[in-house]
C-alpha cells in the first residue's frame, strides 16, 4: 500500500493521493480521528511540536510535505525553498510512533495539469500584512489547504501561530466553505536565543543568524511598551531600531487586532491585539509575532 522506506518502519509514506486515501479510508472506517499537520517540509522542532500535539490528540496523524508553488510570489524564493525529503522522514521516525503517513505528492498529483490557485474572500484578512507583501499567497494557501483537506478529511488540522494570519484565514476558509475539521492554533516553537523556529533558518548565513534573535528581542520589549505607550510611538520605536541596525531590514511592524487583522485605531480593553513583523535577514525573509494583551 504504502512505499516501506526500510525495514524498521514506523513512517510510512504516500507519493500519490490514490494511496493515501486507501489506507485513510479503512481507518476512518473503523471510528479512527485522524489528525493532520500540512508542512512544506524541511521540518524542525516548531513542526514536531505540532506532530507530538496531533499525535497525543489522534489515533493517526497525516503529515504532508509539499513545497507548494502557488503561494510563492517569487520565483526565486520558490527555487531556494529547503527541499530535504529524506532527513524529514529520519526526523518523523525519531517520534517513535507507528501512527504518522507523510504524503509527500507531486506537483502533477496535487494541480493536475493546471497549476493555479483559487481567488478566495477571506473578508479582507487576505489584504493585511503578508497578503500586502505577497501578492496572491493567501489564494495559493487557500487553494492548497482545501484541496489538502479534501484528500487527508482529517478530524483535527494543527497550524502555528508563527503563521498568525495564516491560521485565521485558514478558519475562515473552513468557516465559510463549511469543511468539517476542526482547525487547532499551536504556540510557536522558539530557540533557546528566542528566534521562531523557521524552514528559512537553514539559510541564514552565519552572521544574519547570529543576530535574527534581534527580532524577538524587539518584539518582546514591544510588547512590554505597549503596556503604557500608543501603538503608533511603539511602531516609532520598532522602526528606529531596525534603522540602526546593520544586517536586519524590516519590511513591516504592525500591531493589529487578532480577529480583523486591522491595525490597531485606537487601544480597547476588549480587544486582543498582536505585534507582526517581517525581516530581511540578508536574502531571506523571517516573520514573527507577539500576543500583545
Ligand atoms: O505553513 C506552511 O508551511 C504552508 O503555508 C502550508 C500550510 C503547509 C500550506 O502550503
Amino acid at each position: 500500500m504504502f512505499a516501506r522506506v526500510n525495514f524498521l518502519l514506523k513512517v510510512e509514506v504516500a507519493k500519490a493521493k490514490a494511496e493515501l486515501i486507501k489506507s485513510i479510508s479503512s481507518l476512518r472506517r473503523n471510528g479512527k480521528s485522524i489528525g493532520f499537520v500540512p508542512t512544506m517540509g524541511a521540518l524542525h522542532q516548531g513542526h514536531l511540536s505540532l506532530i507530538e500535539k496531533c499525535l497525543e490528540d489522534n489515533d493517526l496523524v497525516v503529515v504532508s510535505i509539499f513545497v507548494n508553488p502557488t503561494q510563492f510570489d517569487n520565483a526565486e524564493d520558490l527555487d531556494k525553498y529547503p527541499r530535504t525529503l529524506a532527513q524529514d522522514i529520519t526526523l518523523l521516525k525519531t517520534l517513535s510512533s507507528f501512527k504518522i503517513m507523510v504524503y509527500a505528492p507531486s506537483v502533477e498529483d496535487i494541480y493536475g495539469g493546471t497549476v493555479d490557485a483559487v481567488n478566495y474572500d477571506f473578508d479582507g484578512l487576505e489584504y493585511e500584512m503578508e497578503g500586502a507583501f505577497r501578492m496572491g499567497h493567501f489564494d495559493g494557501v487557500g487553494t492548497i489547504v482545501k484541496r489538502l483537506f479534501e484528500i487527508v478529511k482529517p478530524d483535527f488540522a494543527y497550524f502555528g501561530e508563527k503563521d498568525f494570519q495564516q491560521l485565521q484565514i485558514i478558519k475562515k476558509l473552513v468557516k465559510k466553505h463549511e469543511i468539517p475539521v476542526k482547525v487547532i492554533g499551536c504556540p510557536i516553537f522558539r530557540a533557546a536565543n528566542g528566534l521562531a523556529m523557521s524552514s528559512r533558518n537553514s539559510r541564514l548565513k552565519p552572521d544574519y543568524k547570529k543576530e535574527a534573535p534581534f527580532i524577538y528581542k524587539i518584539l518582546t520589549t514591544a510588547k512590554l511598551k505597549f503596556g503604557t505607550k500608543s501603538a503608533n510611538k511603539v511602531t516609532e520605536w520598532v522602526i528606529k531600531q531596525f534603522e540602526a541596525h546593520k544586517l536586519l531590514n524590516l519590511e513591516y511592524f504592525t500591531i493589529a487586532d487578532v480577529e480583523t487583522l486591522k491595525p490597531i485605531k485606537r487601544k480597547s480593553k476588549k480587544k486582543q491585539y498582536r505585534a507582526f513583523i517581517a525581516v530581511y535577514a540578508d536574502d531571506v525573509r523571517l516573520i514573527d509575532n507577539i500576543a500583545l494583551n
